[in-house]
């Protein structure tokens, strides 16, 4: 059964909250993920609301407060537009699980990725608006949005460092794919952080606070990359890496993992995603596991913001076939091999080689 808005094809991982991923054909389906087809994470139930009563609150290290309508952070700041792609630090986790399990959170497959247009004014215009006071090294984000998971439960918050804060790529955004923001996609705004995880991006904003400090807010650190052998609950509060920057990444989106192909050459599809300023330069594909590689065509370059794209054709004979990609960026990173070194126990960032297994029929 579709749930808000969605297709009936969407991998629902949970109800209460809502919580789907993109199939893996929708995906593939074209350069930006259809608004019906689109991931959605939530920590918290789906906001429905009143766009006329909403009010946006700037505060923190500023020089002037200001209280902001929609229409009036319309008519008072530059529209921006942003492809960018958004994924959550927990896509791929599927792949961590196989390795070993990972308790009370759910096996997202490559779905909770997605690429759309986002309209909105930027970030930093607003912010100049209010005027930054010395000190400020952080802004964050808070959404209307209640979480039960937090012990007491607390709104939905985020913060990133100044200088993407004051980069123009960060919007706050009421667009998306030329419609107005779904609510499920936190309508009436949202902040969009291109290249970072989506967590970032807080939905159903209501407060930016300019902070010295990175937020108090239990899910900027519930977002943090611990080591293997940490316990999630008991870490100390400044254990682990935080998450900011998406690591490179890419999966293999057709042939599906256990589908049956017509022996001979058979096209590979699926998408990269670099993260942060780098860009994909390469993606790599094997049908020996790694020994040769051949190099995918990429497809349209949709912007630094944006997923990349690519195509191979392999030359496949009967029997069971293992098909695996990588993908490079423009800092020289590539995927690591093995998802087993990767860990990590509340299953962020699997960015290790993709790989499938299809029967290939003479
Ligand atoms: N913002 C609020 N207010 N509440 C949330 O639960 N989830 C975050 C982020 N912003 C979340 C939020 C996470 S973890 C991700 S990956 C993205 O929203 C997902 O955005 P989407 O649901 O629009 O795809």
């Amino acid at each position: 059964m579709a749930l808000e808005g969605k297709r009936a094809d969407m991998v629902v991982h949970e109800r209460d909250p809502f919580n789907a991923e993109t199939s893996r054909y929708a995906l593939a389906e074209g350069d930006v993920t259809a608004l019906d087809a689109f991931y959605v994470r939530n920590h918290g139930p789906v906001l429905e609301l009143d766009e006329s009563d909403w009010r946006l609150c700037v505060d923190g290290l500023v020089e002037r407060e200001l209280e902001l309508s929609l229409t009036g952070l319309r008519e008072r700041f530059e529209d921006r537009s942003v492809g960018a792609t958004l994924q959550c630090a927990g896509n791929r986790r599927e792949g961590l699980v196989a390795v070993r399990d990972i308790p009370g959170e759910a096996p997202w497959g490559p779905g909770a990725t997605g690429n759309a247009a986002w309209r909105g004014v930027a970030l930093v215009d607003v912010l100049r608006a209010a005027g930054l006071r010395d000190g400020a090294r952080y802004v964050a984000f808070e959404g209307a949005d209640t979480s039960p998971e937090a012990e007491p439960p607390q709104c939905f918050g985020a913060s990133i460092p100044l200088h993407k804060a004051l980069a123009s790529e960060v919007l706050l955004a009421w667009e998306m794919n030329g419609e107005p923001l779904p609510a499920v996609h936190g309508a009436p705004l949202r902040v969009v952080v291109p290249g970072y995880i989506g967590a970032r991006s807080v939905k159903w904003l209501q407060r930016i606070t300019a902070l010295g400090a990175p937020t108090e807010n239990v899910f900027q650190r519930t977002y943090r990359l611990l080591p293997a052998d940490a316990d999630p609950d008991q870490a100390p509060a400044d254990a682990g890496i935080v998450l900011g920057a998406v690591a490179v990444n890419s999966d293999i989106l057709v042939p599906a993992d256990g589908e049956t192909v017509a022996a001979g050459l058979v096209d590979v599809s699926g998408y990269a995603f670099a993260g942060d300023d780098r860009r994909i330069v390469r993606v790599d594909v094997s049908t020996d596991g790694g020994g040769k590689w051949q190099q995918a065509r990429l497809l349209d370059d949709l912007g630094p913001w944006a997923w990349r794209r690519w195509q191979a054709q392999v030359a496949l004979e009967a029997g069971r076939a293992e098909i695996t990609a990588r993908a490079w960026d423009s800092a020289a990173a590539t995927q690591p091999e093995d998802p087993a070194q990767l860990w990590n126990p509340k299953g962020y960032v699997n960015n290790a080689w993709a790989r499938i297994t299809v029967d290939v029929k003479s």
